[in-house]
């Protein structure tokens, strides 16, 4: 029997809770970021300030937790889950990629997080590849019916490649895009899924319209690999060959700077320290996936909160440490950039 898009759902959930499904030879390249420390910050922890402001919505702090699943059972309890912990936090919630509540309207349930979320900046999810084909108004309705605050729309080729029938026609995507800037009343947030966004990209979607673009960078989960995980001996091989695609998150980051787009940072943000550089680098927030899924899985909502708490104290941290009172200044706090991150900012053209 044909796999359904839950079964898929349900593989994916299995796979990212125990297999290794992270970059092995490639990372973020965070690493090569040096915030400088600054010996006399003049400043009492009390008074640093992380707030900050997302889609027009008020964040307590410059965090997300991105978007992951829904259309089965177990779905349900995560979302609703994941966004009680982001509603106590006062941080953004994702939901993962709509596509089976677009097939079967039944599933609209494991996608409805308000009622735990009411004040959640909550995100909506569906492929561009899907976008191209609905009209306008089915998108509208799929992001109205969760009661989201903006859609993203993720792209995800490096994926679709690896996995058996999965997607093969990328075209008329930036078509899309400007479409669905023109026709929805929600902001669009453009997102790729682990493989980055470059400074052509970037151009591209902010001459569609676009405002704000999560670069989900490589480093982190890399879903080549998990649909490697789960290839025939074709795709298999292909996997393994591209294992390593993408473009680092602290590259993608730089590439992005000065183009006027409003930036989520993510793909392998795991530590506060990783979520102070990337606001250095010109992020507005920070969305992560895999660590808040794992944490959940292992301890429910608390354990998945105190890994909230833990990244909000690295922040902190980070702020004290380079004398930066609030967001702002931490974003125009001196970087030093080294090893391959270099090779990047000289490197990347055009794609
Ligand atoms: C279990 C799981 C399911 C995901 N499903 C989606 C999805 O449906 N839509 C989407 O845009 N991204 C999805 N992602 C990608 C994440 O939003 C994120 O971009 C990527 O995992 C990199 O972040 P990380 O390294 O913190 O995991 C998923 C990630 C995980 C771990």
């Amino acid at each position: 029997m044909a796999e359904t898009i839950s079964d898929r759902k349900r593989s994916h959930l299995e796979l990212c809770e125990a297999a290794e499904v992270e970059y092995a030879g490639k990372t973020t390249l965070l690493e090569d970021v040096d915030l400088v420390h600054n010996a006399l910050p003049e400043l009492a922890v009390d008074e640093i300030a992380v707030g900050t402001t997302l889609l027009g919505k008020p964040l307590r702090a410059p965090l997300l937790i991105s978007g992951m699943t829904g259309g089965t059972e177990e779905a349900t309890e995560i979302n609703r889950g994941l966004a009680r912990v982001a509603e106590a936090h006062g941080i953004g919630f994702g939901l993962g990629s709509q596509r089976a509540m677009h097939r079967t309207p039944a599933l609209a349930h494991t996608f409805a997080v308000r009622d735990h979320a009411p004040t959640t900046l909550v995100l909506a999810n569906l492929g561009l590849v899907q976008a191209t084909a609905l009209p306008s108004a089915d998108v509208e309705r799929l992001a109205r019916a969760v009661g989201a605050d903006a859609v993203c729309i993720h792209l995800n080729p490096a994926q679709e490649m690896i996995q058996a029938n999965g997607d093969r026609d990328f075209r008329h995507g930036l078509a899309t895009l400007a479409r669905l800037v023109r026709d929805l009343p929600l902001p669009v947030i453009v997102k790729e899924t682990g493989c980055g966004v470059s400074r052509g990209v970037g151009e591209r979607l902010k001459h569609a319209g676009i405002g704000t673009v999560d670069v989900s960078g490589a480093g982190g989960t890399s879903w080549v690999k998990v649909e490697t995980l789960r290839a025939g001996s074709r795709e298999r091989e292909l996997g393994e060959q591209f294992a390593d695609w993408g473009i680092p998150t602290a590259a993608t980051l730089l590439g992005l700077r000065g183009l006027g787009l409003d930036v989520i940072a993510s793909g392998g943000i795991r530590t506060g320290l990783d979520v102070a550089k990337t606001i250095a680098l010109g992020a507005r927030a920070a969305g992560i996936a895999l660590p808040v899924f794992r944490a959940y899985r292992e301890g429910g909502v608390d354990a998945a909160a105190a890994y909230v708490e833990r990244l909000v104290d690295g922040l902190r941290l980070a702020m004290v440490l380079t004398g930066s009172r609030d967001l702002e200044a931490l974003g125009r706090t001196p970087v030093v950039l080294g090893g391959r991150l270099r090779h990047w900012l000289i490197g990347e053209g055009g794609a």
